[in-house]
């Protein structure tokens, strides 16, 4: 097996870190850069020299790259666009990057329409309905093939949770379910269902509890703020894509079962999962049973505390309009 990866926006702050880690990964033999900007060819150049199977090759918009970059592509993955700076939303880039996004995955349904799509590019809100309605209008949308990439804020619980419990080395021992969106209060942490549990101690305290939902919640504010106009999460975010990633490729290419994360998928037909959010909703990030169609199986989302009631309440106050911006966006342009 040799897989192609495509990375778009593969210049930039996430993606030149997320292509060192993709090429490190064996089962990519082919991994294609494409971005707006040349310098794309030099970043490929430079991670074509790492001594692992897959040969690395850079492509330029401009030069009519995308079709190069997509044609044969097992799995595409897209972090282009703008990252925030202080004092801005999420929301605030939409602007730009979901006329990105949309070109993007046009490009995703010429080339390469049975591809896996891992969208990075905020808000992802909106940005993962944008890609799906372009599919969809292409004919070729499949909802297991989809994916929002929220593993950063899995990440974040696990990190975030481990030192608000006083145990800061044990991040990696904690796995907790993030459900909901991407962007502040529609992020939805699980902390009741860490396993292993957490502390009662931390569930008995509702100040600190809250703080620490709060954290995960604004992670990604703290960087925005301490990077002080330079950008976003980069280094941490491509650890997590890399992450998501490395989880589907294992579980779609090379057979590993019991593969589960959280992503921000369509759950239009899970009734399951629209009796729990109580409404009709197109997107939502739930634990997702990865195998070789993609998203095999979407898990429940379990029993929630009555403050993970309230949190979800919050989400659901935003997220649909998130969602049907997106939607907006492609059905009815402006
Ligand atoms: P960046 O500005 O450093 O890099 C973005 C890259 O995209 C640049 O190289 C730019 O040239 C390229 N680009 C712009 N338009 C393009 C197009 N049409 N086609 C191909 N490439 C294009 O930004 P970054 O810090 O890497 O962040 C990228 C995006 O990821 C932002 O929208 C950011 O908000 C988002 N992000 C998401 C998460 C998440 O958890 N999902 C985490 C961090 C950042
Ligand atoms: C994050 O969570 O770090 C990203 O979505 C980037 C951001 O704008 O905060």
């Amino acid at each position: 097996m040799g897989l192609k990866t495509a990375v778009l926006g593969a210049a930039g702050g996430i993606g030149q870190p997320l292509a060192l880690l993709l090429k490190q990964n064996p089962a990519i033999t082919e991994l294609a850069l494409f971005d707006v900007v040349p310098v794309v060819k030099g970043v490929a150049a430079d991670i074509g020299h790492v001594d692992t199977p897959a040969v690395t090759q850079g492509y330029v918009k401009d030069e009519d790259g995308l079709k190069g970059a997509l044609t044969g592509a097992d799995l595409v993955v897209i972090p282009a666009g703008v990252p925030r700076k202080p004092g801005m939303t999420r929301d605030d880039l939409f602007n730009i990057n979901a006329g990105i996004v949309r070109d993007l995955a046009q490009g995703i349904a010429d080339f390469c329409p049975k591809a896996f799509v891992l969208i990075i590019s905020n808000p992802v809100n909106s940005t993962v309905p944008i890609a799906a309605e372009v599919l969809k209008a292409a004919g070729v949308f499949d909802p297991k093939r989809v994916f929002g990439v929220t593993t950063l804020d899995v990440v974040r619980a696990s990190t975030m949770s481990a030192q608000a419990i006083g145990k800061p080395n044990s991040a990696p021992e904690y796995t907790i379910p993030v459900v909901g969106g991407h962007s502040g209060v529609t992020i939805l942490p699980l902390l009741s269902q860490s396993s292993p549990s957490l502390p009662q101690s931390l569930f008995d305290d509702a100040d600190k509890l809250k703080a620490l939902v709060n954290r995960i919640q604004f992670g990604g504010d703290e960087v925005v703020q301490a990077k002080a106009g330079a950008g976003s999460a980069t280094l941490s975010m491509a650890y997590a894509g890399y992450k998501f990633a490395a989880q589907l490729i294992s579980a779609a290419f090379e057979g590993k079962k019991g593969v589960v994360a959280p992503s921000y998928v369509y759950v239009k037909d899970d009734a399951e999962i629209q009796k729990a959010v109580g409404q009709e909703l197109a997107f939502f990030s739930v634990p997702v049973e990865l195998g070789p169609n993609g998203a095999e199986k979407l898990h429940p989302l379990g029993q929630l505390s009555p403050y993970e009631q309230e949190l979800l309440q919050a989400c659901l106050g935003e997220l649909p309009g998130s969602i049907s911006k997106g939607v907006q966006f492609v059905q009815a342009p402006k």
